[in-house]
């Protein structure tokens, strides 16, 4: 009797160390790994995310968002083809769509639009109500390019690239497939008097800053976040993606790529 009540004492006594043990070990690997507390964490990610944090300094968080974008990697390499359209769907230097990429309802902008633009129904919608509010105050603003086919893609870039060299071409210019445009979402947009290029200095830039959001519109492309959009700021390219969306973004100044990589990558 007296023997057995050792023994248990015993084997109790070694299940507490060893749970004591699994339990230190648990909590010195989270403090080696301050990567996993977030919801996003790639497990198969760790190795880039501790070299990418040694290179660039950033937050966890930042480092976390940026390996899932891949932006660690060069432009054009680790793509991956996006099949399925959403309204959050992501296009960009390593996300791209085929050739045959079908936007389920596309429709012709009938209204603020140069002749032969066409759209998703839902941005379609947003964008005519915009343009239409905005016109009250006003505010004339004007779709200039819009959905895009991949040969048109095709044949814009290469002759950038043709003109002025694919370094330079890759600043501003999507390769065919890794346009946006291509997903019916975007608006290249104009005030009717002023060349695109000017569309910074004019009150139609400064309204659609304060208000396109409250319709679902981002400005996609803004100063200061190149190195996560991979283009130059684009005062007059803006992408639908939902008030919701488009709302958060906004209010804390970040891209879609990180809004992406944050709710939407799972
Ligand atoms: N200018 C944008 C990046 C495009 O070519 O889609
Ligand atoms: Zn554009």
């Amino acid at each position: 009797m007296k023997k057995g009540m050792l023994i248990l004492i015993g084997l109790i006594t070694i299940v507490s160390i060893l749970c004591f043990m699994k339990q230190e070990k648990k909590k010195e690997s989270k403090k080696n790994n301050p990567y996993e507390v977030f919801s996003f964490y790639k497990k198969e990610n760790l190795d880039r995310y501790e070299k990418y944090y040694k290179l660039k300094k950033l937050s966890y968080k930042d480092t976390v968002l940026r390996v899932n974008l891949n932006l660690d990697y060069s432009y054009y390499t680790h793509t991956k083809e996006v099949t399925n359209f959403d309204i959050l769907m992501l296009v960009n230097k390593y996300n791209y769509v085929s050739k045959d990429f079908k936007v389920p309802s596309l429709k012709e902008v009938k209204e603020y639009a140069r002749d032969g633009m066409y759209l998703e129904s839902e941005c379609l919608e947003a964008f005519l109500k915009m343009a239409h509010d905005a016109s009250i105050e006003g505010i004339n603003l004007r779709a200039i390019s819009t959905y895009r086919t991949y040969e048109y893609q095709e044949n814009l870039y290469n002759d950038y690239a043709k003109k002025e060299g694919i370094k330079e071409a890759d600043t501003y210019s999507a390769r065919p497939g890794f346009s946006e445009h291509h997903t019916g979402l975007v608006i290249d947009m104009d005030n009717i008097t002023s060349n695109y290029l000017n569309f910074e200095k004019t009150n139609e830039f400064a309204w659609m800053d304060d208000n396109a959001y409250k319709y679902g519109f981002i400005l996609r492309y803004p100063k200061g976040k190149e190195d996560i959009t991979g283009y130059i700021y684009e005062p007059w390219h803006y992408r639908y993606v939902g008030i919701k969306a488009a709302t958060y973004i906004k209010k804390n100044n970040i891209t879609l790529e990180e809004y992406y990589s944050e709710f939407v990558d799972k």
